[in-house]
């Protein structure tokens, strides 16, 4: 497939506010010409990126779109874990408007274990999606904010075989999924999950979690935030497969968009 790239935002003219009525409007009523929201001076940047998604969202069918931060030199994170702050304030913000727009947001083990995230909206309008954290190993101790802080709903997927008799860790409900070639197969994932109600995922991380949902061929976008550093050591953003022939890389229509200093491209895999 041919790559055809869109520059969605000129250099400098970004601006994400949190409690923007455009956001909010969007948010309640979706995209232009599929919902009615105005479309004003300075927000067709919120329109273009949100937009679309917003209205993949309407269609009701499961959607998944992931997400990482990366440095110029593809690492999300020092060897050690450290990954604050590795993009601006607005990628920040970005990633809350794509869990207000989320029924769940997912990551993996070692993301809770380093990072302890809270995965709620807090810089934005809009309601805290469900927390699913894949830990099939069942590695994290129960511990960590996401199952004790009663904030949003909180599901932790396990490995059938280690479902053991315990059905809670923390707050969080323990669901087992049946194991793919590689670790938990993404698409029974995005099964159970719609079984639920949970139809439109976004997977924040790390690396190994996106890959995997990439590798699977079960993310339907994929968006990348390269901020301007070069860390030159630590955890890799995505690891596929190997390939040996260019021929067999994945060349997904893209967007762009400017995000203060860093730059987002959004790939599309699926409609
Ligand atoms: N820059 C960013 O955008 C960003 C975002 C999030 C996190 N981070 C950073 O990235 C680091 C963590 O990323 P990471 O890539 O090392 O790990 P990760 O993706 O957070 O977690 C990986 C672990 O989760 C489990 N897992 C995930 N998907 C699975 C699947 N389909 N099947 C089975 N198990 C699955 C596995 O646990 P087991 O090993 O127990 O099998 C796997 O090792 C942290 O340092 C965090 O600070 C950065």
């Amino acid at each position: 497939m041919t790559a055809a790239t869109e520059l969605l935002s000129p250099p400098g003219t970004v601006a994400l506010h949190g409690e923007d009525p455009a956001w909010q409007a969007l948010l309640r009523q979706g995209a232009p010409g599929e919902g009615g929201v105005p479309f004003l001076d300075g927000e067709s940047l919120l329109h273009a990126l949100y937009g679309p998604l917003c209205a993949m969202r309407r269609r009701g069918s499961t959607y998944v779109v992931g997400h990482l931060a990366q440095s110029l030199d593809g690492r999300i994170a020092t060897t050690c874990g450290v990954s604050r702050w590795l993009s601006g304030d607005e990628d920040l913000l970005h990633t809350h408007r794509m869990r207000a727009i989320a029924d769940a947001v997912l990551v993996g083990a070692s993301t809770v274990q380093h990072d302890d995230p809270q995965l709620t909206v807090r810089l934005c309008a809009g309601e805290h999606p469900t927390r699913v954290i894949l830990d099939p190993e069942r590695r994290l101790d129960g511990s960590q904010k996401v199952f004790t802080d009663g904030k949003a709903p909180t599901l932790l997927l396990v490995a059938a075989d280690r479902m053991g008799r315990e059905p809670r860790c923390g707050q969080a409900e323990v669901i087992p999924i049946s194991r793919g070639e590689h670790g938990l197969d993404p698409f029974e994932i995005r099964r159970v999950l719609a079984l639920r109600g949970l139809h439109w995922l976004f997977v924040e991380g790390g690396g190994i979690t996106v890959s995997r949902f990439l590798a699977a061929g079960a993310l339907d976008r994929l968006q990348i935030t390269v901020a301007p550093v070069i860390i030159g050591s630590g955890r890799p953003s995505l690891v596929l497969p190997e390939i040996h022939d260019l021929a067999h890389s994945l060349r997904p229509r893209t967007r762009r968009f400017l995000l203060g200093d860093d730059t987002m491209i959004e790939c599309a895999f699926h409609e």
